[in-house]
């Protein structure tokens, strides 16, 4: 029988943790296929919660108490992840809060959909069927709903719709892998992390409508505009779709430079500056693409590999580069050419990047 571990942290959770535990054994209890165990996870609960853990595991066997120090959400799902996998090796585990805004009747679902063939479930309030409480503060609604948005657009996954998500069933492989690289990521953008890090590493990623519940007992321990300036630097750092438009930009001021410094400084003629200065921009770009942008789909590290695929890059980029004339040019002949940079940046924004993002993922950093 396969073994699944649900980890729950905990701080300051005396009001609701027995009715969390206790929702959790009700819901799992007709399942026969799966043997289901629970840690919490407490950073040293100023209240009652650990003393109340302690009680039910006298009567649940499969309850078990890890005490760990304060050091943040993504911390402490660390270190139950940690003691989960080297106590009970199991093959699936699940991360959910314990303040009963996740509805433990959901748990049967999630093990559905990985019996499927899922590798990472993600409980959802962005699909259709899931919620946010109505009765949400505006400020908390528009950091969550715009987390969300910057996050889906930032990476360009838009499939997925709720990214920061407490609600999840991931296979443990996913989990023991991702650790050394998520580990460094203490706060509540630890949630962002690993699903990024499982969209990077081809996971199988589904997602289940919840409704998500405000809390009733206790308080919430998230720093909203902490959690959001974390979440946009970590969108930024690690999105391979900025990169690629960072990596376009400084291909425009290499082409840009060269083509002047040929021009005006060694009087070349015009072409042959015009092609020294664009052929320059697109090795660069493609280095560039190669060992930042897309790293974790780099090339093979080998000739055979690198010549197709800087070729193919060199005729996507041509590409560009005709989208670009012949866009200018007709919009010129259509509304004059007084705003003409008006279209070229347009058609760059709207046109060119996402064309070449898109036919770059196809055609030369293809999943693997
Ligand atoms: N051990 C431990 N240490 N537990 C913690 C800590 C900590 O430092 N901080 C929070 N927790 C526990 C809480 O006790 C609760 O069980 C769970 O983690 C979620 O914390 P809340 O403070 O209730 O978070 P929230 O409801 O505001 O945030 C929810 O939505 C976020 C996205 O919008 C959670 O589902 C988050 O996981 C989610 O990222
Ligand atoms: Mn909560």
């Amino acid at each position: 029988m396969r073994r699944a571990v649900i980890v729950l942290p905990t701080y300051n959770e005396t009001g609701a943790i027995e009715q969390v535990i206790n929702g959790i054994v009700d819901s799992t209890r007709d399942i026969k296929t799966w043997d289901i165990h629970m840690v919490i996870v407490d950073s040293n609960s100023q209240d009652k919660t650990q003393e109340k853990v302690e009680k039910l595991m006298k009567k649940i066997p499969r309850l078990q108490l890890l005490r760990v120090e304060k050091e943040g959400l993504g911390k402490a799902y660390i270190h139950g992840f940690n003691f989960a996998i080297e106590k009970l090796n199991p093959y699936l585990i699940f991360e959910m809060d314990a303040d009963l805004s996740h509805n433990p009747k959901k748990i049967p679902e999630f093990l559905k959909k990985i019996e499927e063939g899922a590798d990472f479930v993600i409980g959802s309030r962005y699909i259709k069927g899931g919620s946010i409480p109505k009765d949400w503060g505006l400020h908390r609604k528009i950091f969550s709903v715009g987390a969300n948005f910057v996050i889906r657009f930032g990476f360009m996954k838009l499939k997925i719709t709720d990214w920061t998500s407490g609600f999840r069933a991931i296979k443990t492989w996913i989990i023991k892998q991702s650790i050394p690289t998520i580990k460094n990521y203490s706060g509540y953008v630890f949630q962002v992390a690993i699903l990024d890090y499982a969209v990077k590493h081809k996971a199988h990623i589904t997602e289940l409508p919840i409704e998500f519940k405000d809390r009733i007992y206790g308080k919430s321990k998230i720093n909203s505009l902490q959690y959001a300036l974390q979440t946009f630097a970590y969108v930024l750092f690690n999105s391979s779709f900025i990169k690629f438009v960072i990596v376009g930009l400084i291909g425009f001021v290499i082409d840009f430079g060269i083509s002047y410094l040929f021009i005006e400084k060694f009087k070349s003629a015009i072409w042959l500056g015009t092609v020294i200065s664009t052929e320059s921009a697109i090795i660069s770009n493609f280095f560039l693409n190669n060992f930042w942008s897309f790293s974790h789909k780099k090339l093979d590290h080998k000739l055979s590999s690198y010549i197709p695929n800087f070729l193919k890059f060199n005729l996507v980029s041509s590409g560009s580069i005709l989208i670009q004339t012949l866009g200018v040019q007709l919009a010129v002949n259509f509304f004059g050419k007084q705003f003409w940079y008006v279209y070229k940046i347009i058609i760059i924004f709207f046109i060119v990047i996402p064309y070449s993002y898109i036919f770059y993922n196809k055609f030369v950093w293809k999943e693997k």
